[in-house]
């Protein structure tokens, strides 16, 4: 059975990493779909994989930054689809290096004003042109993306961990201004996901102290962001809304010293072995 059937679904920044990985996950449960993004090029390479594999979809070129951009994405999902269901408010400018989105004290201000602009003010214009839309359709779902980042504080990346502190509540307002008109409202919060981009990042040693932190045996993939996607947009969550759905191998689930604590008890347990070696 295709959990989405005929759900018309917009994902934003769908050219590549999570985004691609959720688009394609809603075409093969059977939405209708609308590729968005930035990158014009990349939306088209992903519908045209879609196509191969049996979906549908268009591709749409939107800067979330640009409300008039937003206005034509939706503009082009009407004529297209002639409705929408399900919004996945996934792009975000990811870019912005740590150089430059620093420690408070140091981060740049148009960097922090950009970034509240096109992650948090891009994720709610999206979501106002989507309510009209869902309430005419008796109800949807609108899935926002945040981060470990909006939980618990960093060395840098300032602005975009404040920015997704704002989406996780932007969610719940969402939620409890239309639950009532059908229309569920929540976010994923992606904890470590090795994508194309970031791969070589996460490669070796930096990966593997990564990877202590967590509860799980490896990091996370796009693929494990669209399994919980395909759930919320879906009528099986129909009792799920205003939800942060934190998607991060236990990250952020256990005490600040798990992977100390870890590496303690196994040191503490090789010299009680060497000791029991040199008494026998
Ligand atoms: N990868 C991770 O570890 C991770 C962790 C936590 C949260 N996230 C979040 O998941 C989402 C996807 O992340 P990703 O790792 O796949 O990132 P990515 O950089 O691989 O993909 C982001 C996509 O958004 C597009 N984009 C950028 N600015 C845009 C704009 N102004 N308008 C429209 N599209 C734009 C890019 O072209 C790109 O295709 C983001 O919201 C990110 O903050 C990712």
């Amino acid at each position: 059975m295709q959990r989405v059937k005929d759900k018309i679904a917009i994902v934003t920044g769908a050219a590549s990493g999570i985004g691609a990985a959720c688009a394609a996950r809603l075409a093969q449960e059977g939405a209708l779909l609308v590729v968005a993004d930035l990158n014009l090029e990349g939306a088209q390479e992903q519908v045209r994989r879609i196509k191969e594999s049996g979906g549908q979809a268009v591709a749409a070129r939107v800067d979330i930054g640009e409300e008039s951009s937003i206005d034509a994405l939706f503009d082009l999902t009407l004529e297209t689809w002639g409705g929408l269901d399900i919004l996945h408010n996934n792009a975000a400018a990811t870019s912005l290096s740590s150089t430059v989105d620093a420690a408070v004290e140091a981060v740049d201000v148009a960097v922090w004003d950009d970034t509240m602009r096109i992650n948090l003010r891009g994720t709610m214009l999206a979501s106002r042109r989507a309510l009209p839309l869902m309430r005419s359709r008796g109800g949807g779902s609108i899935i926002n993306t945040s981060s470990g980042s909006a939980q618990a504080g960093a060395l840098g990346y300032s602005a975009y961990g404040v920015c997704k502190a704002g989406i996780e509540n932007l969610t719940r307002y969402i939620a409890a201004q239309h639950g009532k008109e059908g229309i569920r409202c929540n976010a994923i919060a992606p904890g470590l996901i090795v994508t194309p981009v970031t791969q070589a990042y996460y490669a070796g040693e930096l990966g593997e102290m990564m990877l202590s932190h967590h509860l799980t045996r490896r990091l996370g993939l796009p693929e494990d962001i669209a399994h919980a996607l395909v759930y919320l947009a879906s009528d099986e969550a129909v009792f799920v809304t205003g939800q942060v759905f934190n998607v991060d191998g236990g990250l952020l689930s256990h005490q600040p010293y798990y992977a100390d604590e870890i590496r303690a008890r196994s040191a503490n347990a090789a010299s009680a072995a060497n000791v029991a070696k040199g008494a026998a």
